[in-house]
């Protein structure tokens, strides 16, 4: 026998869950599938996101951050701590705690939101606009039919052709969360957001990094000056940042794995790792979907194809988050899911991709919305900029990190503000104000004469946005 739901979401992360209490708050009586399985073989909704993402990766960076603070930064405050061990065991077990918490608030929201919740794969039997069969495989052996179906089967790590991941030499973000002891030499192939969060983890615990990116410029998608003062602090960690290379053999062994490449300058180098990340970006995941079964069109590169309110090809079928274009973060796959199920009421729903923020949580900590000085440069636009350091902060003095700076840019003749770029401590939660501040449209001016608290980290971006017009007062 079927069961029948207005709405069935395929996928229960940020995208997929998100979008289902939305739907179920609207009235709509409402479906979520999701696969995923925790060690004990049952559900773990969270997707991506809970399970071997956002919230493990951050887990373990604060956790390795502690160590790395206890080992060398109490000292100045006069702080002595002696015989400083690490379990990474119990570090390891913490973080699944806190997974685990994350899955089980999921399944709390569900029952909270009247949300019906099967764990297994769903897939597309058959169906058209007056409504979808969905058979769902696994742990649960159901068939739903839905009047309208939200698919956000996100995404799955890439991997270099020819080198599979074995997850105990090879690791994808699943092993790079899972390592049990501290590999003495670590090789990360990608200098992106992965690479350098889950190289700073292991490096702050002890692991000699060598991290190796294609491309000659670090951090392309960042404000140079932004990526450049980064990498000054990065490299002055230990972090071994090699760009321009060009990866050849990967050799997996019994106990390590060796990787050949071609240096910047031309020259061919081998080296031996205990372990190696790979994380040069993810693919949209569609597998076991039937997508080509029911007509769901996806585009060249593996995404579903969707229009700008993330309508498919199909009536009544949508999806969100990594599995279509955009970028690939958990909140940007949140709102879609939250502007799809209000759409499906008829409502507006609502996604600014130009105020979407980036985090990358390194220490410090790396930060931004909108647009780069090089983006507006190659699009003619006439900007001012204005910068100020945390050293001049003194609650970055008195935090002890005064690393970086706040970046404005803002239009040259009407000065609403066009970005917002940070490096520096708490840059994850110091750019919402700067979000807020896009989403209304305001101007530097406006930032510049809101009063900020006293001492805050808040007060260099006021001075950035005064600095736009030439008057900070503590610079
Ligand atoms: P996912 O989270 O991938 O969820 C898809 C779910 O659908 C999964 O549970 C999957 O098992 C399930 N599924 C797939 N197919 C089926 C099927 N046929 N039937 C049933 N279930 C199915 N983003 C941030 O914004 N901030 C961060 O700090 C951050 N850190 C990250 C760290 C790492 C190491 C990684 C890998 C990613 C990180 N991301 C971060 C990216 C973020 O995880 C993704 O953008 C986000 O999870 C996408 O959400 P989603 O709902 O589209 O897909
Ligand atoms: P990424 O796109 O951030 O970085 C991949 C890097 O690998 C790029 O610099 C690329 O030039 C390089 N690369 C590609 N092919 C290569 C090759 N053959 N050899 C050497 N270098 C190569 O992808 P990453 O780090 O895998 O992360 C995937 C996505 O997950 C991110 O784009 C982001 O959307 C999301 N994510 C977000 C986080 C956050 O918001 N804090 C944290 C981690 C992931």
């Amino acid at each position: 026998m079927s069961k029948n739901f207005d709405v069935v979401v395929i996928g229960g992360g940020p995208g997929g869950y998100i979008a289902a209490i939305r739907a179920a708050q609207l009235g709509f009586s409402t479906a979520c599938i999701d696969e995923w399985k925790n060690a004990k073989n049952g559900p773990a909704p969270g997707g991506t996101c809970t399970n071997v993402g956002c919230i493990p990766s951050k887990a373990l960076l604060q956790s390795s951050e502690f160590y790395e603070h206890a080992g060398h930064g109490f000292a100045e405050h006069g702080i002595d701590v002696k015989g400083l061990g690490l379990d990474v065991a119990r570090m390891l077990a913490r973080k699944d705690n806190v997974v685990k918490q994350n899955n089980d608030g999921i399944l709390y929201l569900f029952k909270k939101n009247k949300v019906s919740f099967f764990h297994g794969r769903g897939s597309f039997v058959k169906g058209d606009a007056s409504g979808y069969e969905i058979k769902v495989s696994g742990n649960a052996e159901e068939t739903l039919v839905a009047k309208h179906v939200i698919v956000a089967t996100g995404s799955n790590p890439r991997a270099l052709p020819g080198v599979a991941f074995d997850e105990k030499l090879v690791l994808s973000n699943t092993g790079a969360l899972a390592i049990d002891a501290v590999p003495k030499k670590l090789g990360v192939i990608g200098a992106g957001v992965i690479g350098l969060e889950m190289g700073s983890v292991w490096r702050r615990l002890g692991a000699e990094v060598t991290v190796l990116e294609a491309l000659p410029a670090f951090l392309g998608a960042v404000d140079e000056q932004i990526a450049k003062e980064a990498f000054k602090y990065f490299t002055k960690q230990g972090l071994s940042i090699n760009l321009g290379v060009k990866i050849g053999a990967i050799t997996p062994g019994k106990k390590d794995v060796t990787v050949e490449y071609t240096d910047d300058k031309g020259n061919a180098q081998k080296v031996v790792f205990d372990k190696l990340i790979v994380s040069i970006g993810r693919v949209p995941n569609t597998i076991g979907l039937n997508a080509e079964g029911v007509g769901l069109k996806l585009d060249e590169r593996g995404f579903i194809a969707v229009d700008a309110d993330c309508k498919t090809s199909l009536p009544n079928v949508w999806a969100v988050g990594d599995v279509v274009r955009g970028p690939m973060l958990a909140h940007k796959a949140e709102e879609e899911g939250v502007a799809v199920a209000e759409r499906i009421a008829g409502q507006h729903g609502h996604v600014n991709f130009n105020t979407i923020p980036w985090v990358i949580y390194t220490s410090p900590e790396i930060a931004w919305v909108g647009k780069t000085e090089q983006q507006l440069k190659a699009e003619g636009v006439a900007y001012k900029a204005g910068t100020f350091p945390f050293m001049a902060n003194g609650r970055a003095r008195a935090l002890g990190d005064t690393s970086g700076m706040v970046k404005f840019l803002a239009d040259a003749k009407t000065d609403e503000i066009l970005g917002v770029h940070i490096v520096g401590p708490m840059a994850s939660e110091l750019i919402s104000e700067a979000v807020v501040a896009m989403e209304f449209r305001a101007s530097a001016e406006d930032i510049a004469r809101i009063c900020h608290a006293h001492p805050s980290l808040s007060e260099a971006t006021k001075e950035a946005a005064l600095a736009v017009d030439k008057r900070s007062l503590n610079f």
